[in-house]
């Protein structure tokens, strides 16, 4: 098994460029499955859960091939199969997003129920009451979602709390559906505007992406297009994160600063003086971090994919904080792992309140997910010695080159296997 082997205590200086967002990617590639035509993406990062939907759509007959840009064409007339198996569900719950887009355009889909993860239980009842009532019957049989309707009839839905995948999934189902969907209390995140974006580019009919009431006229077909990506806002914070926490000074480049206000208002009250522009960020910081109090919530809120890496700083800042993470149940993992290089960490219940210490101390330490990795590695970047976090595949599903971008801004970090 993979792991990373980092020395701490350089800072970090450069230019580091961004990756397409992975929470766009994934759904964006699931669409492809609504039309016939040719959708072509650009800016599709590599990444392991980028290559497990990849594998999920060739087995159901999506065409797939890469031009000599990068670009991604899926071309959807040959799709043969409408099962998405546990054996894909199991390693990555967003397979989830192709019930939606099977189920509009063919009448049917059998995907697997995903299982718990290690960050919560994460139910899909959202999804599934939400094609049913538009209009899809849905059995649960064998540990599959059976779905299968005819023509899907739009209608108003109320989600019942936020969810990203939940409003992705219904919003690609209403887009053929016949009428007018309204999806009320629908998450907000920038993902879903720029799914709803590459949905519109393919000629359906979505209004109101980004806000919580989206609205979505059904047409008949859709038809190919070409979408880029947009550049993924939790990798930008990661980087931006692991700056403030190690100190030092680097441009971020091809990002999108706006979907990251929440975040940046905690770095700046952190101590690190950050300039934007259209799609770059320069940061920097020259001190200890303050101690910052944050809790996590649907976007525009501080998103959850960012509480490990703000743990993390608030490990070495001066002063107490607390963080509070409402999203997900389990979502505290890192913090045993982080006690492990010398944090002061307490839990009660979802609220971990973080003692700054004057230093970490290199250790071994164990991935438990893909953002707690993160965190670690950022540990790994301020500790003094040797980190070695293991089981770094949680890091490669959502992290492009991690430990190539990092060494480029002088981090020693190698990766070992
Ligand atoms: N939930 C339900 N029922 C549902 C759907 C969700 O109870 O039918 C609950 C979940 O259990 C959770 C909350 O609602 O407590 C929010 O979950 P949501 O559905 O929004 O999460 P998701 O769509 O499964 C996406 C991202 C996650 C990110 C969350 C929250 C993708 C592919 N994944 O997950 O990304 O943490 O939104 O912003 O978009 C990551 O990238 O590391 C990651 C986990």
């Amino acid at each position: 098994m993979e792991k990373l082997s980092i020395e701490g205590g350089a800072p970090l200086e450069g230019e580091v460029s961004i990756s397409g967002a992975k929470n766009a990617a994934l759904p964006i590639l699931c669409a492809s499955i609504l039309t016939a035509g040719t959708l072509r993406v650009e800016n599709v990062p590599r990444l392991r859960d980028v290559t497990t939907t990849l594998n999920l759509l060739g087995q159901m007959g999506m065409e797939l091939s890469l031009d000599d840009k990068l670009g991604l064409s899926l071309r959807g007339d040959g799709l043969h199969s409408v099962v998405a198996p546990y054996e894909l569900v199991k390693t990555m719950r967003a397979s989830i997003l192709v019930l939606g887009p099977l189920v509009a355009r063919f009448g049917e889909a059998k995907v697997s129920l995903p299982g718990g993860c290690a960050i919560g239980v994460r139910p899909v009842d959202q999804h599934i009451k939400g094609l049913r009532a538009l209009g899809a019957e849905i059995d649960i049989e064998h540990g599959y979602i059976h779905a299968r309707a005819g023509r899907l009839k739009g209608t108003r839905l109320v989600m019942d709390l936020v969810t990203v995948t939940g409003t992705e999934n219904l919003m690609m189902a209403a887009c053929l559906a016949e009428g007018t969907t309204v999806i009320e209390n629908a998450a907000r995140e920038p993902e879903v505007a720029d799914l709803a974006d590459c949905l519109n580019a393919m000629g359906a009919r979505v209004e109101g992406a980004g806000g919580d009431v989206i609205t979505v006229h059904g047409v008949s077909a859709l038809h190919g297009a070409t979408h880029r990506v947009m550049p993924d806002r939790i990798e930008t914070g990661t980087f931006l994160a692991a700056v403030a926490t190690a100190g030092g000074r680097v441009t971020v480049r091809d990002c999108l600063p706006r979907s990251l206000d929440a975040v940046t208002a905690k770095l700046a009250e952190a101590g690190a003086r950050i300039e934007t522009g259209p799609d770059w960020m320069r940061i920097e910081m020259e001190r200890r971090p303050s101690a910052v109090n944050l809790r996590t919530a649907p976007y525009p809120a501080f998103p959850t994919d960012m509480q490990a890496q703000f743990m993390t700083l608030n490990c070495v800042a001066d002063g107490t904080a607390t963080i509070t993470e409402t999203i997900f149940e389990n979502r505290l993992m890192h913090v045993q792992e982080l006690r492990r290089l010398g944090a002061a960490i307490d839990v009660q219940g979802n609220t971990a309140i973080i003692r700054g210490v004057d230093r970490l101390e290199g250790a071994a330490v164990m991935a438990t997910d893909l953002r707690a990795s993160a965190s670690l590695v950022i540990a790994g970047l301020v500790a003094q010695g040797t980190t070695t976090v293991d089981r770094i595949y949680h890091l490669d599903r959502g992290y492009e080159r991690i430990e190539e971008k990092l060494r480029r801004l002088g981090a020693r970090v190698q990766r070992i296997s």
